[in-house]
């Protein structure tokens, strides 16, 4: 196994709102050989990387081909990962992407590290090059609290509504939120119409039948976009096979890696914590075998950057990043 100095690691928008928190986990982790690329426009600045700095590079096709990266996190949009993806590829990289660009590809893992580790078991040796998808971050959240209800007592339906941060818009968000009072904004409608739903809502729904593995459930979802900074909140209305009570919910989910469980979790005290949290575990008066559950996430660390770390973490245990091939 290669040790965390050996991996030469690109994050590739290491400017925007994930990219920072990837490389503040890497420093955090040790990683040392560790590149910041973003556009030609922040090339040539530094950024903070733990107690040091690292210069900005400018993301081209020939550095990402060069050979010189056993792992690329990328996290710059859908259309800049299309383009620049097959790049690091072709260098032959292992490629950990947070835009929804490979997500629903038949030969690209959906992970969430914690939930379908077992997904990776499909991936080829980075040699050959390797994306892995890195979830939406309201499925991600999701899926971390479904996984372990849905071991316990099988889940027939869900029904979520979303109240989500404005820094799952990256940067651009943040800004939004900064230079407008919540009380005159209007910040719910940034997603593309898919028919009748918003995109993030079918997302959800596509996304979680693929982290599951369960193609057939029944899922619907009210995604809305909230004047909070950070952290995604979810209200889930559960129903399942067998009987699941709440106190047998709660012993399940305290089980479950990346879960916490306190009485009211809010965005405050999710912020800057690892931990997907769920509260307020009730039953569900208006189903015959419902629950309803209040999950609360930091959408940049287990939403998005952390999550691709532990991505990374699982690839390296298992032998398919690495130096060991370098020549
Ligand atoms: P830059 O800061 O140079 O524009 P966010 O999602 O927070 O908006 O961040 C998007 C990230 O993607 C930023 O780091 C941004 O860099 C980067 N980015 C955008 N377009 C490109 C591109 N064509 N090549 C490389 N990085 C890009």
């Amino acid at each position: 196994m290669s040790s965390t100095e050996d991996i030469r690691i690109g994050v590739i928008g290491a400017t925007g709102a994930v990219g920072t928190v990837t490389l503040a986990l890497l420093a955090e982790r040790g990683y040392t050989s560790v590149r910041a690329l973003a556009s030609s426009r922040s090339a040539g600045g530094r950024i903070s990387f733990g107690a040091d700095e690292l210069p900005v590079e400018e993301t081209t096709a020939e550095l990402l081909a060069a050979g010189d990266l056993d792992l690329c996190f990328f996290s710059v949009g859908t259309d800049t990962s299309r383009k620049l993806v097959p790049h690091a590829l072709a260098g032959a990289a292992a490629v950990i992407d947070k835009s929804d660009a490979y997500r629903l590809a038949d030969d690209v893992p959906l992970v969430v590290a914690g939930v379908n580790d077992e997904a990776l078991a499909g991936a080829q040796a980075a040699s050959s090059g390797q994306i892995v998808a890195n979830p939406n971050c309201s499925a991600m959240q999701l899926a971390c609290v479904l996984k372990p209800l849905h071991d316990t007592a099988g889940l027939t339906r869900v029904r979520l509504a979303t109240y989500q941060s404005m820094s799952g818009k990256g940067d651009e968000g943040m800004e939004q939120l900064r230079a407008t009072a919540p009380a005159e904004g209007d910040l719910a409608l940034d997603w593309d119409l898919i028919d009748d739903e918003f995109s993030e809502e079918w997302k959800l729904r596509a996304e979680t039948r693929k982290i599951l593995d369960l193609p057939a459930l029944l899922l619907s979802a009210t995604c809305v976009r909230v004047p909070v900074m950070v952290g995604h909140a979810q209200a889930v209305w559960v129903e399942t096979e067998a009987e699941l009570s709440p106190p047998a919910a709660r012993r399940a989910l305290e089980a479950a890696p990346h879960v916490q469980l306190e009485g009211f979790p809010t965005p405050g005290r999710a912020a800057g914590h690892d931990c997907v949290l769920a509260g307020r575990i009730r039953r569900d008066p208006a189903a015959e075998r419902g629950l309803v559950i209040w999950v609360v996430n930091d959408n940049l660390r287990k939403g998005a950057a952390l999550n691709a770390v532990q991505i990374a973490e699982a690839l390296i245990a298992r032998n398919l990043i690495g130096a060991a091939d370098r020549g």
